[in-house]
């Protein structure tokens, strides 16, 4: 069988953990394939709200084996905490939680390297979640990481005081004041949780579900546009997020992929320092983070808020090999008379259909269209032919822009509140 991958299109949040969790009945297999805990996936049902950052949005759903696969990294406190918090809600992960022995150990040192490298930067700051993300998969790619396997052995606690070490090494020389002795017991505490849990070669575990004809979903983390090569470096996150990161994250091969879901909000929203063409720094962007309760599920930050762009989600569309549109949150635009699109951006004194080189210092102004919002509360419709008017325009003006079509339209953050369309 092939693996179908589902991730977002912006600059995250755009409402991948509700998304799996609703798709998850349809899979037998739910797999993260990158990041780590600066993710912050929301899932909503029966009245509960449940935040994840490790563990998939596959979780709650019986019978699903969840994978955290070997692109990811894992902080164990963060992870401990996850597991905890699911055991108290009576969800038990001892059959159905996996993780890859390759998945790299987020440190407590990384963190201190992130905060102080967070720090020295200044203005400049990436307004990273300082979960230790950038430090992490610097050690994987320089070859010094530690990796989840590595807790089986016998010289495990050598090893992380080699990094460790080598870490304050690098922190003498950084304006930063720290404390790594209060964070160790805590870190020890995560990785004595840990052994309890399964410890799989996640790519071969995955391999034999694809030969038995499992169905498999591979999630992504943070956003298309936050990717390490392609988003607007270098306020980015460490990690590949686009598809391509799903077959190194997993160990599967680029012919084996699926369907690819590419998740987008009915505006833009970006957490974080770095370019966002369409933003509004003005009462509409406001209403639209009230409206939207726009505040980071990981870190608790209020999100910059935009219109949707265009060129951004076509460049994105193209990285991914996207073949299935999801659109989540318009029923946060109900009420406004006019909403915007960003069709084109203006550059260099030409006006563009496409994300530029450089966003980051070059003069990036949004072209901005028009249209006419709807008023009605959508949070209760419950099938397409209920929408209004200006609701089914605006998604068949997106599919024609976008070329690929909307296939899920969510209307509010409970897993009821998701509408398949009918052509789909
Ligand atoms: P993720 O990181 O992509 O999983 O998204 P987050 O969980 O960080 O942020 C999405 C937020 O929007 C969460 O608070 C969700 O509960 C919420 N949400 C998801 N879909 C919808 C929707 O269609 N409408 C509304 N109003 N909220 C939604
Ligand atoms: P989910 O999976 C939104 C942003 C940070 C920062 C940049 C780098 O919930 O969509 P990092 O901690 O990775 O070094 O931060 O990336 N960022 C996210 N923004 N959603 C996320 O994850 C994010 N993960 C990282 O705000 O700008
Ligand atoms: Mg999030």
């Amino acid at each position: 069988m092939a693996v179908d991958v589902l991730l977002g299109l912006q600059w995250g949040d755009e409402g991948k953990g509700k998304i799996v969790d609703v798709l998850t009945p349809n899979y037998d297999v739910v797999a993260r394939f990158q990041g780590g805990p600066n993710a912050g996936h929301t899932l909503e049902f029966n009245g509960i709200k449940h935040v994840l950052h490790t563990i998939p949005s596959g979780i709650f759903r019986d019978g699903t084996i969840n994978i955290v696969g070997n692109g990811v990294v894992i902080d164990p406190v963060t992870l401990k905490k996850e597991v905890d918090a699911l055991l108290k809600m009576n969800v038990e992960v001892s059959n159905k939680l996996f993780i890859s022995r390759k998945a790299h150990l987020i440190i407590p040192s990384h963190r201190l390297l992130d905060a102080a490298s967070e720090s020295m930067k200044g203005k400049e700051k990436i307004g990273s979640t300082l979960r230790g993300i950038g430090p992490s998969y610097m050690d994987k790619t320089g070859r010094n990481g530690l990796r989840v396997g590595d807790i089986e052995a016998a010289d495990f606690m050598d090893r992380y005081r080699k990094l460790a070490d080598k870490h304050i090494d690098l922190l003498k020389n950084m304006d930063f004041v720290y404390n790594l002795e209060e964070l160790e017991p805590v870190w020890f505490e995560g990785i004595e949780a840990m052994k309890k849990l399964n410890f799989v070669d996640s790519e071969h575990l995955i391999h034999q579900y694809m030969k038995d004809g499992k169905n498999i979903l591979a999630e992504g983390a943070q956003g298309s546009l936050l990717d390490i090569d392609f988003g607007s470096y270098p306020f980015v996150t460490s990690s590949n997020t686009i598809t391509a990161g799903a077959c190194t994250g997993l160990g599967i091969a680029p012919g084996k992929i699926g369907r690819v879901f590419g998740i987008f909000k009915a505006y833009a929203t970006r957490v974080g320092s770095g370019p966002f063409p369409s933003e509004l720094n003005d009462e509409t962007g406001e209403a639209i983070r009230k409206a939207g309760n726009e505040f980071g599920a990981t870190t608790g930050r209020p999100r910059r808020c935009g219109w949707i762009d265009l060129p951004a989600l076509r460049y994105a569309i193209m990285l991914n090999g996207v073949t299935d549109l999801i659109m989540t949150k318009p029923d946060v635009l109900s009420g406004f008379d006019k909403i915007s699109v960003c069709t084109h951006y203006h550059y260099h004194g030409k006006k563009i259909d496409y994300m530029p080189f450089d966003i980051v210092n070059a003069d990036v102004k949004p072209v901005l269209e028009e249209r006419k919002g709807w008023k009605e509360n959508l949070s209760g419709i419950d099938a397409e032919s209920k929408f209004p008017k200006e609701l089914s325009d605006y998604i068949q003006y997106i599919e024609s822009q976008l070329n690929v079509p909307v296939t899920i339209v969510s209307v509010g953050p409970d897993r009821n509140q998701t509408i398949v369309r009918k052509n789909s």
